[in-house]
């Protein structure tokens, strides 16, 4: 048996979809245990491309089980929709998926207030996806939340969904002069929701846990990426979840013990979607370049990443927390026409030398980078599918990340599809 988790390691979009899709075969369940439909999981078999918001993105191999766990603030609707778009692609959507009853339900109060709250913030909006996460996370921890096992006792789900609408209207009217909304109108929606969903409803703590006593393999499928999670990112330009592997426990409801190891995603360079400190970005001509070779634009809003060189800095951060045992190093076919490739290795702010992430934001937003540049390789490795094929300054670049993070790299991507993958010897 070996459970692994799978964490971003920079800002989000690391191609977390395409390495859980590669990966999916070892595994017997897929595991969801944070985020909700704010992440856009991209999976790329023979030019099809799908894009998962709430489903593991290892559904698209027959025979898999795939969990939704509590730690994931769901969007019935969201999620409903995701079931029948596959199910008319012609996959199977019988008895693979399970949604945990702890699991907390966005509403639409939640993505109304998420618009306002941003919108209120003027400059310093954080750039959310407007998915009502943040306003679902703050009425979990304010135990002002509903969650799925809730939805199947129609009175008591009533009266406190009143209540709690009642509630936020007070703000939605007083304070943002917005309409009200309609607690009965949610009420006879969310029922619609709530029948549909009940064959894949469950106490999915039970079911991972008696996976773990039968030896099954489980993988972790992590959303957002470590620099946005809630204590460890960028705050307060962040996500409200613990998108590092510190979430699996909680976020699934198993020991700490049961997570064997922890794989990291990481690009060949570094993306940021919203606003927030970006030390290593890369503005002008070249930023464009890379957005429009990398197609850097938001799989769930369709905004333009932000696009910079790849930070060391933060990625060793991220590996700290999460104690990541080996990595894998995504979009690297995008240097592909990169003369000189840099690697911040450091920040200046003032007459300090940092080498260590600072998520303090009194520093990073003033933070310069130091970098260690490289040659590129000049050449097209997107047919490429071995490491000893890869031109000497690929290998060199990628020596040079090891050496610096001071982990393998077990993995390179060279381009979306499933079969674009270098697993280096
Ligand atoms: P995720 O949220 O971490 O799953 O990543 P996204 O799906 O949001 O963004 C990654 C994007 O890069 C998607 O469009 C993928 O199809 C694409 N992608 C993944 N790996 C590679 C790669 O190695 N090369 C290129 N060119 N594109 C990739
Ligand atoms: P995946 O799983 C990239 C960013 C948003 C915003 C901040 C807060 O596809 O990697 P939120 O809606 O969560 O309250 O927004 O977090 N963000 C992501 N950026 N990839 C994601 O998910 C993201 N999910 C949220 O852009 O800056
Ligand atoms: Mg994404």
């Amino acid at each position: 048996m070996s459970n692994v988790c799978i964490v971003g390691l920079q800002w989000g979009d690391e191609g977390k979809g395409k390495i859980v899709d590669v990966l999916t075969d070892d595994f017997d369940i897929i595991v969801r245990y944070q985020g909700g439909s704010n992440a856009g999981h991209t999976v790329v078999v023979n030019d099809k491309k799908f894009i998962l918001h709430l489903i593991p993105s290892g559904i698209l191999h027959p025979g898999k089980q795939c969990v939704i766990g509590n730690g994931v603030a769901l969007d019935p609707a969201i999620l409903l929709q995701e079931i029948e778009e596959l199910k008319r692609l012609g996959f199977s959507m019988d008895n693979n998926l399970y949604i945990s009853d702890g699991a907390h339900i966005v509403f639409p109060h939640h993505k109304q207030l998420d618009l306002l709250l941003e919108n209120e913030k003027g400059n310093n909006k954080i750039g959310t996806t407007g998915r009502g996460i943040g306003p679902c996370y703050t009425d979990k921890m304010a135990r002002n939340g509903i969650r799925v096992a809730e939805l199947y006792h129609p009175e008591y789900f009533k009266g406190r969904l009143k209540n709690i609408v009642e509630e936020k209207n007070k703000i939605l009217v007083n304070i943002f002069q917005a309409p009200p909304l309609s607690w009965e109108q949610t009420y006879n929606e969310y029922l619609i929701y709530a029948e549909k969903m009940k064959p894949m409803v469950c106490d999915t703590v039970e079911f991972i846990n008696e996976a773990v006593k039968g030896s099954k393999n489980i993988l972790f499928e992590g959303a957002q990426g470590s620099l946005l999670d809630v204590d460890f990112g960028t705050y307060p330009f962040i996500t409200s979840s613990n998108a590092t592997a510190c979430g699996v426990s909680s976020g699934v409801g198993i020991s700490p013990k049961q997570i064997h190891r922890v794989l990291g995603v990481m690009k060949a360079y570094t993306t940021r979607v919203g606003s927030g400190p970006f030390p290593t970005e890369i503005n002008g001509e070249l930023g464009e370049h890379i957005r429009q070779k990398g197609g850097e634009f938001g799989a769930t809003t369709g905004r333009p990443r932000r696009c910079g060189w790849f930070d060391a800095v933060a990625v060793k951060h991220s590996i700290t927390i999460s104690g990541v045992d080996s990595v894998i190093l995504t979009k690297f076919d995008v240097l592909d026409d990169q003369k000189t490739i840099k690697v911040c290795v450091g920040y200046k702010f003032g007459q300090k030398t940092y080498t260590r992430f600072p998520t303090d934001l009194a520093a990073l937003p003033h933070c310069e980078p130091i970098y260690e540049e490289l040659p590129g390789w000049l050449k097209d490795t997107t047919k490429m599918r071995s490491s000893k094929a890869l031109p000497v300054n690929a290998k060199n670049y990628i020596r040079t990340i090891e050496s610096i993070i001071g982990l393998k790299i077990e993995m390179v991507s060279v381009g979306p599809e499933r079969s674009q993958i270098i697993r280096v010897s």
